[in-house]
């Protein structure tokens, strides 16, 4: 199943999840173009595999990603990033329908941090470090990371990250609302809680797991008093499913909900 794939592994842990583990270590899974492509093509599969309920992205113990590839990017110019629509693809991540977690070990920076902030919750060792270090090559975040974090934690905070390129711990980064939770200590820790947390999520509707994701998501783009009027039509929404009303007979006969994502 993985034998497609040179700078990724895709994995199914549990019959119901995903595992995507980038696999560059020699650069400690630096983003490449080529990495970007397949990370793009294993998503989509999983998007539209039915059995699939939600996604692990990762990493190794001592990188999730230490950014876009600097090598790569290096003599490139203007023109050259314009008229190729230079990271344009890294969008599709956000475009995927089904949850998708972060587990983070070691760095996360640079395009690092933004891959993970593209995803829906982010879980991290206490060996992870965020950063958006651009600064100290001459350039800005160009993954999303200005936006995202200046929601996630403000102005204040986002502008030292951003314009310092210091580093903060996962236990910062949990402080500052940027994480879901720093895990437990021990290799793997990470990716495990992880995978336990997608198979819940994999055991729920998956109509209405997608469409808590996109109400989630509507409220970084619309304003409250549309966000509040799109809610409520997807919730009104739900009632036409058949695990709308399974979820509900079930809770009434005091029985587990059998879904059938329909
Ligand atoms: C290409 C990278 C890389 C990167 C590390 N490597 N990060 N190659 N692009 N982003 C390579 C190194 O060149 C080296 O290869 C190998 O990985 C191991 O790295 P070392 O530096 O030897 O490891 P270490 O001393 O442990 O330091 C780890 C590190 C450091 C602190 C993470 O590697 C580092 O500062 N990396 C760059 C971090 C960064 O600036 N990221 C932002 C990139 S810009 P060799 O061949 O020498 O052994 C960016 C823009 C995003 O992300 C905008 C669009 C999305």
């Amino acid at each position: 199943m993985s034998s497609k794939y040179t700078n990724i592994i895709v994995a199914k842990p549990e019959p119901s999840v995903s595992l995507i583990t980038l696999n560059r270590p020699k650069a400690l899974n630096a983003l490449s173009s080529p990495l970007f492509e397949e990370l793009n093509k294993a998503l989509k599969d999983a998007d539209t595999d039915d059995s699939i309920g939600a996604i692990v992205l990762t990493g190794s113990e001592k990188a999730f990603a230490a950014g876009a590839d600097i090598k790569e990017m290096q003599d490139k110019t203007y023109a050259e990033v314009f008229k190729n629509r230079f990271l344009e693809d890294w969008g599709q991540l956000a475009k995927i329908r089904k949850p998708i977690i972060a587990a983070v070990s070691g760095y996360a920076l640079g395009g690092g941090c933004e891959l993970a902030l593209m995803c829906d919750i982010i879980l991290a060792s206490p060996t992870a470090k965020f950063g958006q270090p651009e600064i100290n090559l001459g350039v800005i975040p160009g993954g999303g990371g200005s936006q995202r974090l200046a929601s996630l934690i403000g102005k204040s905070r986002t502008m030292e990250l951003v314009l310092t390129g210091r580093n903060i711990s996962a236990q910062e980064a949990a402080d500052w609302g940027m994480i879901s939770r720093v895990v437990g200590e021990g290799e793997g820790q990470v990716i495990k809680e992880a995978i336990e947390m997608a198979k819940t999520i994999a055991s729920k509707s998956q109509i209405a797991v997608q469409a808590g994701k996109e109400v989630v998501n509507a409220a970084y783009e619309l304003t409250l008093a549309e966000g509040l009027r799109f809610e409520r039509r997807i919730f009104h929404g739900c009632f036409a499913t058949n695990d709308q009303k399974e979820g509900m007979a079930a809770f009434s006969e005091k029985r587990k909900a059998e879904f059938t994502n329909s």
